[in-house]
């Protein structure tokens, strides 16, 4: 992957940027969230066209976005917590985004050569491994995101016979998305840690490693 293109979404937030700044070495990398140049804002389908009309085609794309809190919404512990907005809203930025991002940028990636598209996902998005419950609308807009990208390694394979698209749970990361939990007495781990562990996974992905669902330690998930 040495040299080549990388573009990092959500480059602004605590893995993205620790992704960013740990590929500088080896690659020519583009940093996006609604705070660069140019911006791309999941609630506005045109910043996203936009921005890849501008970047070069890349090898590597890591989808670092996401969110599991606001000002406004907390995870929800029960049934009783549940709202339409808080529903729509987890959706917007964890699977409708991301679905987005593949629209515009996975036929960027080069077809005569491998490459990899990564979306961070999350193990609790895992339907097969929910022992806990809770946490309801950030769950299932993980879910709808593993779909996601089941769905579209199925028609990327049939064109870029060289590429991997994956999702990849990032582990528990010192970041403000983990903040609140961390206090709550959550173990984390530094996000240059995570990102070592996750470009090292990346790595040693090829085709045949499509449309996979993998963990930072390199464990293979249920779906
Ligand atoms: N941290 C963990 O323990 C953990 C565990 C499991 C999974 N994950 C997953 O890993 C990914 C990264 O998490 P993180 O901890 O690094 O989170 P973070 O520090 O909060 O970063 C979130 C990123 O998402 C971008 N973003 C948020 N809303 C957006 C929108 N409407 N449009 C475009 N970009 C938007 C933010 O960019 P701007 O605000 O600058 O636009 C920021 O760059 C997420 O998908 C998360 O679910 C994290």
């Amino acid at each position: 992957m040495d040299g080549r293109n990388a573009i990092i979404f959500g480059a602004t937030g605590g893995i993205g940027a620790a992704i960013a700044d740990a590929l500088e070495a080896t690659h020519r990398v583009h940093r996006l969230s609604r705070r660069t140049e140019p911006a791309i804002e999941f609630t506005d389908e045109a910043s996203i066209a936009a921005a890849a009309a501008t970047l070069p085609d890349a090898s590597l794309m890591i989808d670092c976005t996401g969110a599991l809190h606001d000002d406004e919404f907390r995870p929800e512990k029960s049934w009783k917590h549940l709202s339409a907005e808080q529903f729509a809203r987890q959706f917007a930025i964890n699977a409708t985004g991301p679905a987005l991002l593949m629209k515009h940028f996975l036929p960027k990636l080069p077809r005569d050569e491998p490459s990899v598209f990564a979306t961070l996902s999350a193990r609790v998005g895992s339907i097969g491994d929910n022992g806990f419950g809770g946490w309801y609308s950030y769950r299932a807009s993980k879910a709808a995101l593993n779909q996601i990208v089941r769905t579209a390694a199925i028609e990327l394979q049939r064109k870029w016979k060289q590429a991997a698209l994956v999702a990849i749970h990032p582990g528990t990361v010192d970041t403000a998305l983990s903040a609140p939990f961390a206090k709550q007495g959550l173990t984390v781990r530094p996000p240059e840690e995570a990102a070592r562990d996750i470009l090292a996974v990346l790595e040693g992905l090829d085709a045949s490693e499509n449309g996979s669902f993998i963990a930072y330690d390199g464990e293979r998930l249920p779906w």
